[in-house]
């Protein structure tokens, strides 16, 4: 029997939020049974059937402007001809976002990720945490430091490097989603 696939489509202008989706890819090989799939949003052409075939796509973009990115919304725009043909329908989804802002209006392009998913027919994932750092005993290294729960969240400073940011916690996070979507899919195609 084939392993199901959980792909991660992704943008990342200059490669922060390639760490935080590479922390989800981590995610993913952390569950037995089900097999992690890396796709640039630039790149996805070479991709359509394997996502197609996925049991699960978990959709990531930086922030720009206050949405997604416009080479995440031009991969958006391309897979409406699997709109067209319900390919995606009942296939699981997730999002993780990443802005250089604590709050930044991540919520906006988290929720175009969401729309997109539900524009699909997809069965949308959530984070599935407590909050973090929302509390005296709290720190900024807590897991789900900017308290999500729709999808991941990352916070990477400006003036850092993808070497530095996002900070290991947000990349933990980044991984607990991966994880969570990798097992929700082993149920969801069991016995499919
Ligand atoms: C064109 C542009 C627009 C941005 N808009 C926002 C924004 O609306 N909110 C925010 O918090 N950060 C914003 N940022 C900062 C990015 O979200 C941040 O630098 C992020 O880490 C970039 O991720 P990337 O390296 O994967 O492209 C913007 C950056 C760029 C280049």
């Amino acid at each position: 029997m084939t392993k199901p696939v959980v792909a991660i489509v992704y943008h990342s202008g200059y490669g922060h939020t390639k760490v935080q989706a590479e922390a989800v890819l981590a995610g993913i090989r952390e569950v037995s049974g089900v097999e992690g799939l890396l796709v640039q949003a630039e790149k996805v052409d070479e991709h359509w059937e394997q996502l197609d075939e996925a049991a699960a796509i978990i959709f990531g973009s930086p922030v720009y402007m206050g949405n997604v990115a416009a080479a995440f919304q031009t991969f958006a725009e391309k897979s409406s001809k699997r709109w067209f043909e319900s390919k995606w329908r009942d296939k699981l989804a997730a999002g993780f976002v990443n802005s250089g802002s604590q709050n930044g209006d991540k919520v906006q392009a988290l929720n175009a990720l969401f729309t997109l998913s539900q524009q699909h027919g997809m069965i949308w994932v959530g984070l599935g945490l407590m909050p973090g750092n929302n509390n005296s005993a709290g720190s900024v290294n807590d897991l789900n430091r900017l308290g999500s729960f729709s999808g991941a969240f990352a916070q990477s400073n400006v003036d850092q490097g993808a070497d530095i940011v996002p900070p290991e916690a947000d990349q933990r996070t980044a991984a607990h989603l991966g994880k969570r979507v990798a097992e929700a899919a082993l149920r969801w195609t069991r016995g499919a």
